[in-house]
């Protein structure tokens, strides 16, 4: 598929998607919003990828905000049909059956920062710098930060930076547990691609049905519990999970079929 404003390449099963418009910092207007909702679509869709990697171009930003002269105009009405389409894209992010990992290459603010937490995990470079300064603008963040945020670091931080505007550096969002791992700029894409690794090797409907679940504990209309003990069932009439089994009775790895 062609797109505008997103680089995809899918090497040894890890699609690449890369925000593409360095000259401004890789700001996320409409339209890079959509095509990552497309590629994510696609990417559900094509068997040849079974994880994916989304940083941004350069080595200065992953993404540094929602496009500000894009929405500078918007009425209530636009505004609300733009947070809400934002909202539906990293919602599929973040319910992507196949793990989803931020490799956050410098400032992510804003829908920049909403996106990275809409991944399944986040691994940021020495330089990222991370913060929802959307309260300067006059704004609260519109891609589900004030909801994510609180999830991942807790509300009294989550208060504090969406209120004060605060930018934090990579260690700081290591130390408030928003990221996994803080690794030097030239080794982030390989350690996202050596955790990436380390899941494709397991069975990818449990793998799947973990994400699943995981995200119906943050899901209020859901019963995380419940799901939970839906699912593990379901992964019982699966061919991996008796191949995984009978490997290990019979002392072997397990080859996964994905069935
Ligand atoms: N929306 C639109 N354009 C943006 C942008 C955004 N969120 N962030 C950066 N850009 C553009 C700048 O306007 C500039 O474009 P220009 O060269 O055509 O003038 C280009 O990207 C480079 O940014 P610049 O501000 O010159 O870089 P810097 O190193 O001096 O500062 C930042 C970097 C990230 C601190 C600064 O760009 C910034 O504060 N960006 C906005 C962050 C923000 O408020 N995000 C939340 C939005 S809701």
């Amino acid at each position: 598929m062609g797109y505008n404003n997103i680089l995809t390449e899918c090497t040894d099963g890890i699609l690449l998607i890369t925000i593409n418009r360095p000259d401004k910092l890789n700001a996320l207007n409409k339209e890079t919003i959509a095509e990552v909702g497309q590629a994510i679509a696609a990417a559900e869709k094509d068997s040849g990828v079974r994880s994916i990697i989304i940083t941004g171009a350069g080595n200065k930003a992953f993404i540094a905000g929602a496009d500000i002269s894009e929405f500078a105009a918007y009425t209530t009405q636009e505004a609300k049909v733009l947070s809400a389409h934002g909202h539906g894209v990293f919602n599929s992010v973040e319910q992507c059956s196949k793990p989803v990992i931020a490799a956050v290459n410098g400032f992510a603010l804003g829908g920049g920062c909403e996106l990275a937490m809409a991944c399944h995990m986040r691994v940021a470079s020495e330089n990222a710098k991370f913060g929802q300064p959307e309260v300067k603008l006059g704004l609260i963040p519109g891609y589900g930060g004030t909801q994510r945020l609180t999830q991942l670091i807790g509300k009294a931080k989550a208060m504090e930076l969406l209120m004060s505007a605060d930018i934090i550096d990579a260690q700081e969002a290591y130390r408030l547990q928003l990221v996994n791992y803080v690794v030097p700029q030239e080794q982030l894409l390989d350690k996202c691609r050596e955790i990436l690794n380390k899941i494709m090797a397991q069975a990818p409907i449990a793998v799947s049905e973990i994400i699943n679940t995981v995200n119906a504990y943050y899901d209020k209309k859901q019963d995380g519990f419940q799901l939970e003990i839906d699912q593990f069932g379901r992964c019982f009439s699966t061919e991996d999970f008796k191949e995984g089994a009978t490997a290990f009775l019979e002392k072997r790895k397990a080859s996964f079929k994905s069935k």
